[in-house]
This record gives structure tokens, C-alpha cells and sequence, in this order.
């Protein structure tokens, strides 16, 4: 196991009706006056945004809105935040809803203390040394992004999907889960954010980093309760217990508890964010076909994980030829992706000729010349994995 720091201070505020506490609790947090950031309307129609008002009202906390922040958030919305924090006197965010909102509201907060341009830290021309608090109520499971100190932005010029890592700054103050706030989410959507929690384990899991027993097992056990559960929300989307396990799933999944101590990969994240740049599909659907062909690739280049996950999650027999186990295991996680209504290939994304070239290029001038660690990928590897998910 490999020295680590880990440093996860967000109170996380976990149940039926804890919404009504987020007054409470951004005064608590010495809020004066906060931006509430929502996306394309789910919770002014579910009536989660009165909701939050009227929380914010008792509890004596003003504020004003940003609304119609788009999945895959694009950098126009943080400029427009930034400038109505100013001229307002914005002191806290309170994105409402998912990963894109959330991301939104972390680029706004490092956003309105600096004075140059807020897309200098996404290209690592400079560092984050002060942002807003930002506090978080969510609903839907999926990019984890309530409990990481990640941030996600795509640039419209050039297409440039980035992310930014500030966990000492940028991981939310407090979050607040309720689980019956996802019983609105379109079965697809709930689809995409199991799938994309689910990476977000695999992306620790697989590690060349020997002796990291825990880690390994955390992320076993959390994976195994993720299709588990998914199983039982597919069949009833109003299963709170169900929903719950998934929910806390997502959030273990990305704040960093399963891989502490491993060298990480995320490659595969890479690759996807490629995708999503350019054709704007959702995140948790490009990562279910650009996976299982990343898998397969390292089922022949490194398959001892690989074969391990097979065993483990999926109950692929023990066999000499770890080869063979990898891809039975891949052949096991496609048919789930599938099951729970996802796509595992670019036709079936509705991409029927991606432009591979184009993802290659964009992928190595973004991150360089080799790509993630648990084999480094070079431009003619990660052509040969956007071959293998056609
Ligand atoms: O916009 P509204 O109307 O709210 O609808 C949203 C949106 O269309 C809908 N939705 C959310 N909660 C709902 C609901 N619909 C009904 N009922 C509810 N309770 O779901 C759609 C997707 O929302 P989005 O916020 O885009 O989803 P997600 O949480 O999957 O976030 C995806 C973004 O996060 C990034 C992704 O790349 C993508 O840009 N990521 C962020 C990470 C991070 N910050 O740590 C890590 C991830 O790996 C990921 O890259
Ligand atoms: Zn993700």
C-alpha cells in the first residue's frame, strides 16, 4: 500500500426530508447570501426548489438564482455566474441537482476571488487559492461530485472538456442526500449514473499497486451492492432502500475512501470525456461502451485485475488462463449494462461512425502523450480501444 493523505471533511446530511434542513445549515456555515444553481427544471417541476426557498427564507439566509445549467456544463454558465456573484455580494453556492450543477457552482466559487479568467485552472495556468464555500443538495447518484473536490468543465471553444482537483477548497462543506428525490429520474438517467459510479470504483480497482487488501474489498463490496441494488430499483424505481444503498453507493465511490493507498488509472475517463465533448452524450452512457472495450484491451495486456473483478463482482469461476476470465467478466458486465438500459458500443450510443481520429487526437494533446497507469496508454493503445467499442 502506498502513502496517502485523506481529507474528507464534508458533513453529509442523509434521508427522508433533510432538504428542509439546508437553511439551517448554510447559516451554520455562515452563509450570507447564496446562489442556488439548478439545471433544466426537474426541481422547479418536483417542487424541490420551493422547497429549498423556503428553507433558506427561515432560516433568515438570502438569495438569488442561476438557473438552466445543461448536462455536460459548458463554460458560458460559469462566466454568467461568476459575474452575478460580484454584482450581487454571493458568498456561498448551493448548487441543486447533479454532477453538471454541481461542477458549475465549484467553478463560479473558485471563479469569483480571482481576478484573471476562471478557465486558467482547468488548463493549469494557475492554482486555486481561495473559492467560496460551497454546500450541496442532491439528486441523482452519479458523478459523485457532492463528496470530491472535482470539477468538470467543457470549454464550447474547441470543445475542451477539463477537469480541475482542489479537494482542500472545492469539496462541498455539506451535502444533503435525500433518496426520494431520485424517484423522478428517468430510468435512463439512473442507468447512466450507476454505470458511472460504478467506474469510478473500477478506475481505483485496477491497479498495478500490490497489497491494497482494503481497498480492494471496499471496492467489491460497494460494486457488488451497486448491481444489486440495481437490479431492485429497475424492477420498483420507488424502492427508498433500494435508492438509498445506491445514493451513499455513489458517493463512497468518488470521494476517494476506495482508493486510498493505490496508484489510480483513469483512462478510462479519459477517453470518455473525448466522447462526451464531442458528440454531448451523457457521461455514465459513454463510460458503459468505452469500458468493457478498455477491459478487453487489458484482458490481453494486463489481465490480473481484470480477472480478479470477474471473480470477485462478477462469479466468473477461478481458471488458469486469466485471460479467458477477464473477457468472461466483460461479457458479464455488458449483459448488466444492457439489462439496466444502457449502450455498450458507439451504434448502439447512436455514434454509427465516431470520428476515432479526432477522439485520439483531442485525448493526447488534453492529457499527454501517455495515458492513465494501469497500462500506460499511447496514442495507437487508445486508437485501438475506440476501435474495440465500435
Ligand atoms: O437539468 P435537470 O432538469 O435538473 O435534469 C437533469 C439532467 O437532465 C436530470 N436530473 C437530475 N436530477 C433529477 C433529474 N431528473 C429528474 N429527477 C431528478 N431528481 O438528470 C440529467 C443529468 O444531470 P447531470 O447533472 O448532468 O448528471 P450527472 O450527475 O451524471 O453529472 C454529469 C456531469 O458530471 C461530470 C460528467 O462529466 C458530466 O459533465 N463528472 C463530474 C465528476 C466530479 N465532479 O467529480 C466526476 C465524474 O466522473 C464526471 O466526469
Ligand atoms: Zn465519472
Amino acid at each position: 500500500m502506498n502513502n496517502f493523505v485523506f481529507y474528507s471533511p464534508t458533513k453529509f446530511v442523509f434521508g427522508k426530508d433533510t432538504e428542509g434542513q439546508t437553511g439551517t445549515l448554510a447559516k451554520k456555515y455562515n452563509a450570507r447570501k447564496v446562489m442556488i444553481v439548478y439545471g433544466g427544471g426537474s426541481i422547479i417541476r418536483s417542487g424541490l426548489l420551493q422547497r429549498i426557498e423556503e428553507s433558506l427564507q427561515q432560516a433568515g439566509v438570502e438569495y438569488v438564482k442561476l438557473g438552466g445549467i445543461q448536462p455536460n456544463p459548458t463554460d458560458p454558465k460559469v462566466y454568467e455566474g461568476i459575474e452575478l456573484a460580484r454584482k450581487e455580494g454571493v458568498d456561498f453556492m448551493l448548487p441543486v441537482g447533479g454532477g453538471s450543477v454541481i461542477d458549475t457552482a465549484k467553478a463560479i466559487a473558485a471563479g469569483v476571488p480571482y481576478e484573471g479568467d476562471f478557465w486558467d485552472f482547468y488548463i493549469g495556468k494557475a492554482k486555486v487559492k481561495k473559492a467560496l464555500k460551497v454546500g450541496v443538495v442532491l439528486t441523482i447518484p452519479a458523478a459523485g461530485s457532492e463528496g470530491s473536490g472535482n470539477t468538470v468543465i467543457t470549454k464550447l471553444e474547441g470543445l475542451q472538456k477539463l477537469s480541475l482537483r482542489v479537494p482542500e477548497l472545492l469539496r462541498p462543506v455539506f451535502a444533503v442526500m435525500n433518496p426520494e428525490l431520485t424517484y423522478t429520474l428517468p430510468p435512463y438517467q439512473t442507468a447512466c449514473g450507476i454505470a458511472d459510479m460504478m467506474v469510478h470504483i473500477m478506475e481505483r480497482y485496477f491497479t498495478n499497486t500490490p497489497d491494497v487488501e482494503i481497498s480492494d474489498r471496499l471496492c467489491e463490496g460497494t460494486l457488488m451492492t451497486i448491481i444489486k441494488e440495481a437490479y431492485k430499483v429497475k424492477q420498483d424505481p420507488n424502492d427508498y432502500e433500494a435508492r438509498a444503498n445506491i445514493m451513499w453507493c455513489g458517493t463512497i465511490a468518488h470521494n476517494g475512501t476506495c482508493g486510498v493507498g493505490c496508484e489510480e488509472d483513469w483512462a478510462s475517463h479519459f477517453l470518455e470525456h473525448e466522447i462526451s465533448a464531442v458528440y454531448n452524450v451523457t457521461h455514465g452512457a459513454g463510460l458503459a461502451v468505452i469500458v468493457p472495450a478498455w477491459m478487453t484491451f487489458m484482458a490481453e495486456h494486463n489481465p490480473k485485475k481484470i480477472a480478479q473483478f470477474a471473480n470477485r463482482v462478477f462469479g466468473v469461476p477461478e481458471n488458469e488462463d486469466l485471460e479467458e476470465m477477464a473477457l468472461a467478466g466483460v461479457s458479464r458486465l455488458k449483459h448488466f449494462f444492457r439489462y439496466i438500459g444502457l449502450p455498450v458500443n458507439f451504434k448502439e450510443l447512436g455514434i454509427e461512425h465516431p470520428d476515432i481520429e479526432l477522439l485520439v487526437k483531442k485525448l493526447h494533446e488534453n492529457k499527454g502523450e501517455w495515458v492513465g497507469n494501469y497500462v500506460k496508454l499511447n496514442k495507437e493503445y487508445s486508437k485501438e480501444i475506440f476501435e474495440l467499442a465500435c
